[in-house]
């Protein structure tokens, strides 16, 4: 099985170039050449994924919020200690083996703090995580997880309808700083489809 975490030795340029390479390969081995060609999932995939596994080289992964289209995940993260959390039980089977059921706000009753290199959560801001008040506790919850130093990526639809609170406003949100993804050439980045945006945020 190919995917394995290069750390000691290799350049940032070797890393680099690796975890692009790795991340093409599991995508072409999971995708079949049916899957509509969505650019925010081709951006997170084969940009943000392998970027952040060469620069940061996160130990301790959390993703929140599965689908089952996103079970191969696991193979990016091959190695690390991967954890899921989904609020709907039925997501469990595509999920990490270190799964856990329940809302995403109640995320510190399961980990202690800083215990995360990387946080992503894809698709759960206004698709779920809606309420003001458990907005905050997951934001607040995962700055808490986070260990200094590490790594926050939130990926939103910038649509009315899919933003139940502007991001500006979220108390929680200004415990980070934006971080400058040098691959996207920005803190945020706006896809081409869905008006899907990626922020990227560090403890
Ligand atoms: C629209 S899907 C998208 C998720 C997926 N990560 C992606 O990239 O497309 C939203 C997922 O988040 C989960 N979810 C929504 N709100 C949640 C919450 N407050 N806590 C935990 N999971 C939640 C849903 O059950 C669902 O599996």
């Amino acid at each position: 099985m190919d995917g394995f975490v290069l750390v000691n030795g290799a350049s940032p340029a070797i890393r680099d170039v690796y975890y692009r390479y790795l991340a093409w390969k599991v995508v072409k081995r999971h995708i079949s050449q049916r899957r509509p060609r969505h650019a925010d999932r081709r951006v997170l995939e084969q940009i943000i994924i392998p970027f952040i596994l060469a620069k940061f080289q996160p130990r301790t992964v959390l993703e929140v919020g599965r689908e089952p289209y996103e079970a191969f995940y696991n193979e990016f993260f091959v190695g690390r200690e991967l954890w899921t959390i989904d609020w709907d039980a039925a997501k469990a089977q595509f999920g990490a083996p270190k799964h856990i059921v329940d809302d995403a706000a109640n995320l510190r009753n399961h980990f202690p703090e800083s215990y995360f290199d990387l946080v992503l959560m894809n698709g759960v801001f206004g698709w779920g995580l809606n309420q003001p008040e458990a907005i905050e506790k997951a934001f607040a919850a995962v700055h808490a997880l986070l260990a200094p130093g590490g790594l926050f990526v939130l990926g939103w639809n910038d649509t009315p309808d899919l933003v139940p609170v502007p991001l500006d406003q979220v108390q929680a949100l200004r415990q980070f700083t934006p971080y400058f993804f040098a691959p996207l050439n920005g803190t945020s980045f706006k896809c081409s489809t869905y008006e899907h945006v990626y922020s990227f945020f560090l403890k």
